[in-house]
């Protein structure tokens, strides 16, 4: 697979998959969508991970390979920054783990846009995203001033009340599909059982590894919380860090620190306490 880009003439026809249980997405959609240039190209498997506000991540699977596949909703102007800030930071840390440089990252492989809306019609996400692409649509040929006047206005009022004053304006919703490895699950889902000492102290050296290569990227995460660490092997308990939403150039301290006080708040043995607390007063 072509990295980064992917490359839609790779996916080949694979049988119709279940749709375990899918929240906002409309799952037919999203498959629609990743299959443009192919009819039966991909299974979207299930949701996987623990619920969030801006995204929802889906298992795929896509000749016979696993994949993670993150659905980015682009609903207003922060979510489209954020996006690109994301996409931005998977193909720099991608693209270094593939060099060799580090190995603490989650690889992706690439993103998709998808142009017609693929939520559920009664979600949130459907709405906002149909408000958003409706605006957008009315101000693309005002000059930039009367746009951003025109913008605000529009935005106060509901969707109904724009598209009555607007019958005729053709729209299109657009959201991301960002592709990565499918892997165990995060840090949070695993500390919700009790683990031994040992476990304990391979999770902690990971961390440190972690933001050792985000210091070496020069990167700051700015959102290192137990969600955004992933199991990669359950038996090494080998961790990559991922996520960028927030994420800026310039390592960022606070990082360690996130990651690690958000493990002493999981009670754990007093020996690894200790150990969490003594990070925290050194770093
Ligand atoms: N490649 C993957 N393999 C396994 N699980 C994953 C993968 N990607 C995401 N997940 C699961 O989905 C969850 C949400 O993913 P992600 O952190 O990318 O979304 P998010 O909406 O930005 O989350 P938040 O804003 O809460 O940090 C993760 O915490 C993890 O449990
Ligand atoms: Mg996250």
């Amino acid at each position: 697979m072509q990295v980064f880009e992917a490359n839609p003439k790779l996916w080949r026809p694979i049988p119709n998959g279940n749709n375990l249980y899918p929240k906002i997405i409309n799952t037919d959609k999203l498959r629609k969508c990743l299959c443009k240039y192919d009819k039966e190209c991909a299974m979207v498997y299930s949701r996987i991970g623990s619920p969030s506000m801006d995204a929802e991540v889906y298992s795929i699977i896509i000749d016979n390979q696993e994949y993670a596949a993150k659905v980015l909703p682009i609903v207003n102007d922060k979510s489209y920054d954020k996006i690109e800030r994301e996409l931005c930071f998977a193909k720099i840390t991608s693209e270094a783990v593939r060099k060799g440089i580090v190995s603490h990252f989650l690889i992706y492989y690439g993103h998709y846009e998808c142009n017609d809306t693929i939520y559920k019609e009664d979600s949130k996400f459907n709405i906002v995203s149909q408000k958003y692409a409706l605006i957008n649509s009315i101000i693309s040929n005002m000059s930039k001033v009367e746009a951003k006047r025109k913008y605000y206005s529009l935005n106060r009022m509901s969707f109904e009340e724009i598209r009555d004053l607007y019958p005729n304006i053709q729209y299109d919703t657009s959201s991301k599909i960002l592709f990565s490895q499918l892997l165990w699950g995060d840090l949070r889902t695993y500390l919700e059982e009790d683990r031994s000492e040992k476990e304990w102290n391979l999770i902690i050296d990971q961390i440190l590894v972690c933001c050792k290569e985000l210091e070496m990227l020069n990167i700051g995460h700015n959102d290192l919380h137990l969600g955004n660490i992933l199991i990669k092997d359950i038996d090494t308990l080998e961790s990559v860090i991922h996520d960028y939403g927030r994420s800026s150039n310039g390592y960022n301290k606070d990082d360690l620190e996130q990651a690690i006080d958000a493990l002493t708040r999981i009670n754990p043995p007093t020996k690894i306490l200790n150990r969490l607390n003594m990070i925290l007063q050194n770093y």
